[in-house]
């Protein structure tokens, strides 16, 4: 199959070698160009353009950065990919930008499968991945062998089912995380001894963000990162823009996030968020 992959950030190149080691011919492309050297030396070619990319493709994969991003690149696979091309976006965006873009993609005769992924770099590069995939029976069947090679797949519905669930899914991360910082806050303040108040915030409710950023938060340092704390704010946004009724400790969370990205940390790691709740 000829794949083409739009999208070389910290997530698309180590799904993209998976691509390659599966066999398929690989074409790649990114809006800064040279970020993934080590694909071009494995084979892949990279292409100049969107459109040179996906001329000859079969199946093209987006893992771009948010809505706008994914929108635009789109609007590109759109004018210059074959008729019946399939469409795949693993970005995490807005439900409703989803449907959008799949509607966008259908009228152009193209099929169309969102596919967000739960996990990080270390699961993307061991191809252990949650595939989220929203799309019809027949699309989804069409993606499966490639979707599976970044991990477990789940087809959970039709395009705007997986995005739906992924939004969930990272309003669940960001609010932990921003109780994590409250919870150390409030240790803080009690004068708990930090050794202590870890180990003990271990074993209970926050036990999964403290034990996943453990290192991060001993050491203060929040580089390199495996999710930015800026795209934990467009996820953040992602909730608060889909919700029906109010989503008060998103807003609260979104507001402390954005604080902390205005000072200077929205290229760190996501965890960060703690780290700036503690200290402020
Ligand atoms: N990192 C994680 O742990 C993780 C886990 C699950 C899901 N995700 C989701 O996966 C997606 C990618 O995340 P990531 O961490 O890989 O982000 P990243 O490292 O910041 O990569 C973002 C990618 O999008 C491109 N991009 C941004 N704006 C663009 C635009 N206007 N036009 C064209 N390309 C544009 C960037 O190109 P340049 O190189 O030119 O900037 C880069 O290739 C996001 O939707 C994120 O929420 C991330």
């Amino acid at each position: 199959m000829n794949v083409a992959f739009l999208g070389m950030g910290r997530m698309g190149r180590e799904m993209a070698r998976h691509v390659i080691e599966a066999g398929h011919q690989l074409t790649i492309w990114n809006r800064t160009p040279g970020r993934a050297r080590e694909l071009v030396a494995a084979g892949a070619r990279e292409a100049a353009s969107v459109r040179d990319a996906v001329a000859g493709a079969d199946a093209v994969v987006l893992m771009l950065f948010d809505d706008a991003s994914a929108r635009q690149v789109l609007g590109d696979v759109v004018a210059g990919a074959p008729a019946r091309t399939l469409v795949i976006n693993t970005t995490t965006i807005a439900p409703a930008t989803g449907r959008d873009l799949g509607r966008v993609a259908a009228t152009a005769g193209l099929r169309y499968v969102e596919a967000p992924v739960v996990g990080t770099i270390g699961p993307a590069r061991d191809a252990t991945l949650r595939v989220l995939v929203g799309a019809s029976e027949q699309d989804a069947a069409a993606a499966e062998e490639l979707l599976s090679r970044f991990g477990t797949t789940r087809h959970v519905g039709g395009v705007g089912a997986a995005t739906a669930l992924k939004a969930v899914v990272n309003l669940g991360l960001a609010l932990a995380t921003g109780a994590l910082g409250e919870a150390l806050r409030l240790g803080s303040d009690l004068g708990v001894d930090r050794d202590l108040l870890r180990s003990e915030l271990a074993g209970g409710a926050l036990g999964f963000i403290l034990n996943y950023k453990q290192s991060m938060l001993a050491d203060n340092d929040f580089q390199p990162a495996t999710f930015t704390l800026d795209g934990l704010i467009k996820d953040l946004r992602i909730a608060t823009g889909s919700a029906r009724r109010p989503l008060p400790m998103a807003t609260t969370t979104l507001a402390l996030a954005t604080e902390a990205s205005d000072a200077g940390h929205g290229k760190e790691d996501f965890a960060s968020l703690a780290a700036y709740y503690t200290a402020t």
